[in-house]
């Protein structure tokens, strides 16, 4: 039976390099052999604070970049998570049977509390997990693309999915993560220990952001960080930049990890620099064009309009399930 596919990104930072590599990437490749779905996480964007007139516009950008991007709504119900209220109603339900010691070992929070202390964090962040399961149970989902840091929010759906069945009854599919081989985690190439996130300043010199000036783009990878050593070949630990470039070569052009390092083995730094940024180019530019047909046309609304009706008639049913398990539908 075809299963269900499902992913989201929040409209909040701007969409990176990583974004794609880690999600969108894996998604668009898999979209025809299933039931999908793919959404703009707009409720999971408010656990902070953004200006109201800003979320607006990044929903649309992300929309028309994930279109971009090859999203194709032939074959994929695409919509904006708001427009489809029962996620709100069942991570609510879901977070009534969520521990908060569960909650407060996710990742997130702790590096939060860790900076900041636990009184200043609003519960949103505390509690976002609990929507997410309820993204990928209100449809069922078994597959879901995302990159290494969502890990252990797809491990908390099967968790609190597996334990509404055994009190109330099988009424969930557990979902397993999808994530690639290559580029689960894409690093800050100006400090490859660390994540390339979405939340950085658009003129931070390590983080593509995708919508960018191509020449910025280049620009950023000939000054990426590196080492001393001038070998090129994959190791993490002792060598993360080139590490973390020859991820990024390998994940935009569909070669393994061994071709990249086959083809780079007697070159120097600069020369794979160059590679990788002309095939950025070659691989953003066309996508930046189709951004810039879809961003302002009608026929977004259209889509998102005809997404969220879809998703919708699938969200609404497993909500009636839930409710009727729970006892409170009379
Ligand atoms: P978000 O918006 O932070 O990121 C979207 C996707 O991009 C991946 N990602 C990366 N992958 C590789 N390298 C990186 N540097 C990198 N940075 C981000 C993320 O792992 C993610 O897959 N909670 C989610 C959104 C969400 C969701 C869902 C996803 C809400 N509900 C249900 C899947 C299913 C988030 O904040 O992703």
């Amino acid at each position: 039976m075809t299963k269900t596919m499902i992913t989201g990104v929040q409209p909040s930072g701007n969409f990176t390099l990583g974004n794609y590599i880690g999600a969108i990437k894996n998604f668009v490749k898999l979209q025809k052999e299933h039931n999908s779905f793919i959404f703009i996480a707009d409720l999971h964007g408010l656990t902070s604070y953004q200006k109201p007139e800003d979320i607006k516009n990044r929903i649309l950008d992300l929309a028309a970049l994930y279109l971009a991007c090859g999203v194709d709504p032939n074959y994929t119900n695409f919509f904006v998570q708001s427009d489809v209220n029962e996620h709100g109603t069942l991570g609510f339900l879901i977070a009534f049977q969520c521990r908060v010691g569960e909650l407060s070992r996710m990742t997130q929070y702790k590096s939060k509390k860790e900076k900041q202390g636990k009184e200043g964090i609003d519960l949103g962040l505390l509690i976002y997990p609990t929507l997410m399961a309820a993204d990928i149970l209100l449809y069922d989902a078994e597959v879901v693309p995302v990159g290494m840091d969502q890990k252990q929010h797809i491990e908390m759906t099967r968790d609190l999915g597996e334990r509404f069945n055994k009190r109330y009854g099988s009424t969930f599919k557990l979902p397993d993560y999808y994530i690639p081989e290559v580029g689960a985690k894409i690093m800050n190439l100006q400090n490859p220990t660390e994540k390339m996130s979405k939340s950085a300043p658009i003129d931070d010199k390590g983080t593509i952001f995708i919508l960018d000036d191509i020449n910025i783009t280049k620009k950023k990878i000939m000054s990426a960080v590196t080492d001393n050593d001038n070998k090129i070949y994959f190791d993490e630990e002792n060598k993360p930049g080139i590490s973390n470039l020859i991820s990024i070569y390998s994940a935009i052009t569909n070669k393994t990890i061994k071709e990249v390092e086959g083809m780079f083995v007697d070159q120097n730094y600069g020369t794979l620099k160059k590679e990788i940024a002309s095939e950025l180019e070659r691989f953003i530019l066309p996508i930046q064009e189709r951004y810039n047909n879809y961003r302002y046309s009608d026929n977004l609304y259209k889509i998102l309009n005809k997404g969220a009706k879809e998703a919708e008639k699938y969200a609404s049913k497993k909500l009636l399930e839930v409710r009727e398990k729970l006892g409170i539908k009379y």
